[in-house]
């Protein structure tokens, strides 16, 4: 073996405009001495002695190294390496491409215009791009790998070429995506499921169906979904005392295949409903209904939608959108637009919440959580978040079963992260969770908007990750043709970009979540808990804290000088302690 320094998985990345692509080289020949030379093949996989490959410099430079071959009456195809702890079978599901350069000299033209081969084994073997056509220069080609069956530890790839001088350089496999979904490490449901935290994406039934990428998108990096209208009135209600929860049932079904965790959204809403009742986004009550009889409708359909729910469904907005917009911040306004604030009034959300938290304890379901939900309810800055935290903190007072609010983070690259912060502390202080739950963050698809985005949810990934109190964050849609939001020429607002690729905003939640899960695990190395003879457990009178990302705060001091430290979360002897 002639290789000088043995290299192998060199990984790169590389940045496009919305989504970063994944090298690994398979080989750039720098490392080989020249003169060396690899074995030739025919398409069979027999050896063809009278054909050459030899690393050379690359045409007129010497200061880059490149594979000249040489083949006879049949075309031949040149062995190489798999990088390390890597198979054919690992490759073809992890990267999409592979991508080399070739290049043939105007003496001998042989080359010009014949397809690329991929060969692994004998048996599994790929035609790819044509198209070399121009002398004198590298010119790059890509092969979309398919799936090999088999276990491989080389490939064969030349051009399918006789008598031919050509040479070939930088052959490497791409992944488009960005990251690669069969390897859970890199997956935000893998650090997010160790966090024990939430994070979700709304879905329609026709989006479960098949099994392309699409589909594993959902379910490989997220452990929660969230009907976009399925489990809405208007979809399970559609005659009075008519329930059809088929589309919910879908996504109820596709989620326990694959171990996810479902959202319900909504149980009452001023939009769609169902025309039997009235008209959505309307506060008119063309049918008449007295206010017994309408509080009596929305008692029927909470008790039945959750009953049905019960146990598959993990949180309920019991009421969403009830604010008005434009709040001064002193008590709060709930919108004239909706039939259950028009005829029944204020009364209804306290009504719905009850009668949500009855339904479900009836059937045991006692772990159910029971949001308020609502746009524009971010920073604390805003009228309409302090709006929401006195109609919660009103109910919780009043002994209404409320849970928390949900803050649907419809937005834009201009979202408040200090201000959500201070509204976040603010619920966490009233006893209330605050969840993210229709995340969409408006951004142009350039390379500023893009990244100034991915800040946007790396914060919200963040606040998720810190605060006990926001154990779900969910996007409101799965990549950026699949987005309520209608201007799809003008913003980009999801993860993922329409063919599946994973945006700066994604890479950025999963390193997010990861990090906080690999700080969490190294905090309770740092401090088993002991215990003593009694079995009671040992409190340490000297203590370490560490931040939640593992810096080390102060070591050996008295548990007694932890609340004199700064107001935030702490890890204080393997546990995490909020100082006021
Ligand atoms: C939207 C859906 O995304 C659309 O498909 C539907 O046509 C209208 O509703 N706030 C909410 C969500 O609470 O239910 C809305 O979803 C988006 C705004």
């Amino acid at each position: 073996m002639r290789r000088l320094l043995l290299l192998f998985s060199t990984v790169l990345f590389g940045l496009s405009a919305t989504a970063k692509e994944t090298y690994l080289y398979i080989e750039k020949f720098t490392d080989f001495e020249i003169g060396h030379s690899f074995k030739v093949y025919d398409v069979k996989g027999t050896e063809i002695k009278s054909a050459t490959a030899t690393v050379q410099y690359a045409p007129g430079s010497t200061a880059n190294k490149c594979l000249f071959v040489k083949t006879g009456t049949t075309p031949g195809y040149v062995e190489l390496d798999i990088p390390d702890g890597l198979t054919g079978t690992k490759v073809t599901k992890s990267y999409d491409r592979i991508y080399m350069q070739l290049r043939y000299e105007s003496g001998n033209t042989a080359a010009k215009g014949t397809n690329l081969k991929v060969l692994y084994g004998s048996t599994e073997s790929f035609s790819g791009a044509s198209g070399l056509n121009e002398a004198g220069k590298f010119v790059g080609q890509n092969y979309t790998t398919k799936s090999v069956s088999s276990f491989k530890k080389t490939v064969r790839i030349g051009l399918e070429a006789k008598n031919a001088e050509y040479y070939i350089d930088n052959v490497r496999y791409v992944n488009v995506y960005g990251y690669d979904i069969n390897d859970e490490t890199q997956t935000a449901r893998y650090w997010a499921d160790k966090l024990g935290k939430n994070i979700g994406c709304c879905i329609s039934p026709n989006q479960i169906s098949g099994s392309g990428r699409s589909v594993e998108t959902f379910y490989k990096n997220f452990n929660m979904l969230v009907g976009e209208n399925a489990m809405k009135m208007d979809a399970t209600e559609p005659g009075n005392n008519s329930f059809n929860f088929s589309q919910g049932d879908q996504i109820v079904n596709f989620a326990k295949a694959h171990n996810m965790k479902v959202r319900g959204h909504t149980l009452c809403w001023h939009s769609q409903i169902p025309g039997w009742i009235g008209e959505s986004n309307s506060g008119s009550n063309p049918k008449g209904w007295t206010k017994k009889q309408l509080m009596d409708i929305l008692k029927n359909h909470i008790t039945k939608t959750v009953q049905h729910y019960a146990f598959n469904v993990v949180e309920w907005d019991v009421v969403n959108e009830t604010l008005s917009d434009g709040q001064s911040g002193n008590g709060y306004n709930l919108r004239d637009n909706s039939i259950w604030v028009k005829v029944i009034g204020r009364e209804f959300i306290d009504s719905a919440f009850v009668w949500a938290r009855r339904a479900a304890d009836a059937v045991g379901d006692y772990n159910v959580k029971l949001y308020l939900n609502d746009y524009n309810v971010d920073s604390w800055n805003g009228g309409k978040t302090k709006a929401m935290y006195n109609l919660a903190v009103e109910m919780k007072k009043k002994g209404i079963p409320i849970d928390g609010i949900g803050m649907q983070t419809h937005t834009n690259i201009g979202y408040d992260l200090a201000g959500v912060e201070t509204a976040v502390r603010k619920f966490q202080e009233a006893g209330l969770n605050c969840i993210f739950t229709e995340i969409d963050v408006k951004a142009s698809n350039t390379a500023s908007g893009l990244k100034t985005q991915a800040q946007k949810y790396e914060g919200i990934a963040e606040f998720v990750c810190k605060y006990d109190i926001s154990p779900t964050m969910v996007v409101w849609g799965i990549d950026d043709n699949h987005s309520w939001i209608d201007d799809h020429e003008t913003s980009v607002p999801l993860m993922f970009d329409p063919d599946m690729h994973a945006k700066q905003a994604y890479l950025s939640v999963v390193d997010m979540f990861k990090k906080y899960a690999e700080a969490a695990e190294a905090a309770a190395e740092v401090d088993d808990i002991e215990f003593d003879e009694d079995g009671l457990q040992k409190v340490e009178e000297k203590v370490d804290v560490y931040t939640l990302t593992g810096q080390k705060m102060a070591s050996g001091i008295d548990r007694s000088e932890v609340d004199a430290l700064p107001s935030g979360l702490y890890i204080v002897g393997g546990r995490k302690v909020y100082v006021k």
